[in-house]
């Protein structure tokens, strides 16, 4: 029996701090605080360190190099990431333990265990196809996949050839996936006929068929997982089994350059186009494989469950390249974790035997929605570790997690970071501590996150609210830039504080010891269920639809989702405020974005706030939705629109 984890204060108004069991230290690769220290006065020293983890083709020179929105790490050094996520561990004698295994939704499919050997042939096979149809390196190669083991084989095989992949979201509209596809310039996708989901079949295949449309796409492989047949285009179309079935399974990696484009991954910024964020691959590789190994604890018995999508930075870091860097065993589970029932998520982790679950806040809460019973009927005794991602997570999700899921030995690893930032930044080591629900905790390592004052450059002191930003060195798996954008990049994230601090667009405080409390987004982002999205992409999708005048979309706290839209619509004369209207506009947010995107509530105006500049005043809305008080509203051009707005919200002043 493992000792339960130390528990200092449990008091549900007051703090709760945890510490690490004894044994949990001695388990850890890191339990002696002092690495904090020791990282934060040579960082770069640190990072080199952590970089004789990987395999390098050519040792780097330099270790950091900065120049105003120009920065790179380990200069000069090559490598290649898939070799490092595959062969490292087949030439270590591991080629016969698990890399992956494929829970699919449905629960009479067979599970899929691929072996390191296994994997490593598929994915030799699928860059040699890729190199058939005339794949080079730096190539841009779509992936539209949903959570089959093909979506890691096509991102190795990109990775393995020096292609870089820009996945997205199988969950997002043709719409979203042609801007994706465009702005890339990606001349294949990758794509499968459909899915299941909730047990029906979601026809993947004609949505990709409708985004590729008006592109330069000029081959769909497909990969036939439902089987039913589905509708190919001559000429274009290629079933991925029938290319496999030629491909040769030898495939040398590609020698890529330390600061070679890895990815791109399109993801929300403050303004309704997504921003395809550049990553690059020798500073992403080390940290992506030592935030896995540290946070998550993992040794060779482990087998690790990153619940996130493929389609997302969780779904790059934590699903494919860290874990299988780490040669662990990384689980991947096609569907929801309400099919066939509630307790799909806790019967999966005991029929793997699942040791580090790493999921996000929003699921937490509809687990705690649908009761303690479910995980009650299954053994969650094999769990180590659990982590949080994407979003603060509550006092009580936090708690029912720890006591009903960890079993109150587990820590709880709270990781805050962003796309941009590739991998972890910032959460309690597992064999340090402390954990404490709503607190991230300390920066990683040898990461130089600052609070800092709005408006000026200042570090606050302890328990002073400001804007997260982070110091140089520039972490090494920072985003090098915005595809094709450079102006963008530089705005966005280097305006707020000059090259210097990467500004993150989160609020946050730190207390005494450094332990970081994030505040949430001090920009227009959303967290909607753990899917990051502008309120100006919510807008621009109902501006869409013809009857739509005007609108404006401002978040709201949401119990489960954490946050969700709120849609004001100004309709065009002749169309009148009914519910037909409303289930148009959320038809339009589906097909434009996706369902994610969908407004919680949509409220019909005759008027919205603007000022004399004629900007819709959204700060108003936002405080209107959420009972908070109005502010000065002086420099409105039409004040007495909200008295109205006041009746037609939950406001209550
Ligand atoms: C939020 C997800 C609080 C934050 C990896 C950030 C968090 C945005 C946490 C990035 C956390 C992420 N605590 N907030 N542990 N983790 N966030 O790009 O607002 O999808 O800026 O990356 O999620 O979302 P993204």
């Amino acid at each position: 029996m493992t000792e339960p984890i130390k528990w200092v204060e449990k008091d549900r108004s007051a703090k709760n701090v945890f510490w690490p069991t004894e044994e949990m230290k001695r388990h850890a690769w890191v339990a002696d605080e002092a690495i904090y220290e020791q990282a934060a006065a040579d960082p770069e020293g640190f990072w080199a360190k952590q970089a004789e983890e990987i395999s390098w083709i050519k040792r780097w020179g330099k270790t950091y190099q900065f120049e105003p929105h120009n920065y790179k790490w380990f200069v000069g050094g090559k490598l290649n990431i898939s070799f490092n996520s595959l062969d490292r561990h087949i030439e270590a004698g591991k080629g016969d333990k698990i890399a992956l295994i494929w829970e699919p939704e449905p629960t009479e499919t067979e599970v899929i265990k691929l072996t390191y050997t296994e994997l490593h042939r598929e994915v030799c096979k699928f860059a040699n196809v890729l190199k058939g149809l005339g794949v080079k390196k730096g190539d841009r190669v779509g992936i539209y996949l949903p959570m089959i083991p093909e979506a890691v084989v096509a991102m190795q095989a990109c990775a393995r050839i020096g292609a870089p992949h820009s996945v997205v979201f199988s969950a997002f509209s043709p719409e979203s996936l042609r801007d994706r596809l465009i702005d890339a310039g990606a001349k294949i996708l990758i794509t499968a006929d459909g899915y299941f989901r909730r047990t029906k079949k979601i026809d993947l295949k004609r949505n990709a068929d409708a985004g590729v449309e008006g592109t330069d796409v000029e081959k769909v492989i497909v990969v036939n997982r439902l089987g039913d047949g589905a509708q190919m285009t001559a000429d274009r179309d290629l079933w991925y089994h029938e290319l496999m079935a030629d491909a040769s399974d030898h495939c040398l990696p590609e020698e890529m350059d330390s600061e070679d484009l890895l990815f791109i991954l399109y993801t929300s910024g403050t303004t309704g186009k997504p921003k395809g964020v550049v990553h690059t691959t020798g500073g992403y590789a080390v940290q992506a494989a030592i935030t896995t190994k540290w946070n998550f604890n993992l040794h060779d018995d482990d087998v690790f469950w990153c619940t996130a999508d493929v389609g997302w930075i969780t779904g790059h870091t934590y699903v494919n390249y860290g874990p299988l860097m780490n040669g662990s065993t990384s689980v991947i589970y096609e569907g929801s974790p309400d099919a066939p029932d509630y307790g799909r998520m806790w019967a999966i982790i005991a029929k793997h035997k699942v040791t580090a679950l790493y999921t996000a806040p929003t699921a937490i809460r509809m687990c705690v929605k649908w009761g303690d019973q479910w995980p009650a009927k299954h053994n969650l005794s094999s769990l180590r570790i659990l982590g949080t991602v994407g979003e603060p997570i509550n006092l009580d999700a936090w708690l029912w997690y720890f006591e009903k899921i960890g079993g109150g030995r587990c820590p709880i690893i709270d990781t805050w970071w962003q796309t941009e930032t590739g991998a972890n930044m910032i959460n309690s080591l597992p064999g340090i501590g402390p954990f404490m629900p709503t607190i991230a905790g300390r920066p990683f390592p040898g990461i130089n996150a600052q609070i800092l004052e709005v408006g000026g450059k200042m570090q606050l002191p302890p328990g002073e609210g400001g804007y997260l930003a982070i110091g140089g060195p520039l972490p090494p798996a920072l985003l090098r830039g915005v595809y094709r954008d450079p102006e963008r990049f530089k705005d966005q994230y280097f305006s707020e504080y000059g090259p210097e601090y990467y500004f993150t667009g989160d609020g946050a405080r730190k207390d005494e010891p450094g332990n970081v409390r994030i505040t949430g987004r001090v920009d227009d982002v959303m967290n909607v269920a753990g899917h990051r999205l502008a309120t100006a992409e919510v807008e621009s999708a109902l501006a869409q639809n013809d009857k739509v005048s005007e609108v404006a979309v401002v978040s709201r706290p949401h119990d489960l989702k954490g946050e969700v839209p709120v849609a004001f619509v100004l309709l065009k004369v002749g169309a009148d405020h009914s519910d037909e209207i409303r289930k148009e506009l959320i038809k339009t947010v589906d097909s434009v974005i996706g369902p994610t995107a969908r407004p919680d509530e949509i409220v019909f105006v005759d008027n919205v706030p603007k000022t004399r500049s004629g900007k819709i005043m959204r700060r108003l809305l936002k405080s209107l939705v959420r009972n908070e008080p109005l502010g000065d509203t002086s420099t409105l051009v039409n004040p007495e629109c909200v008295d109205e707005l006041k009746g037609l919200t939950s406001y209550k002043g």
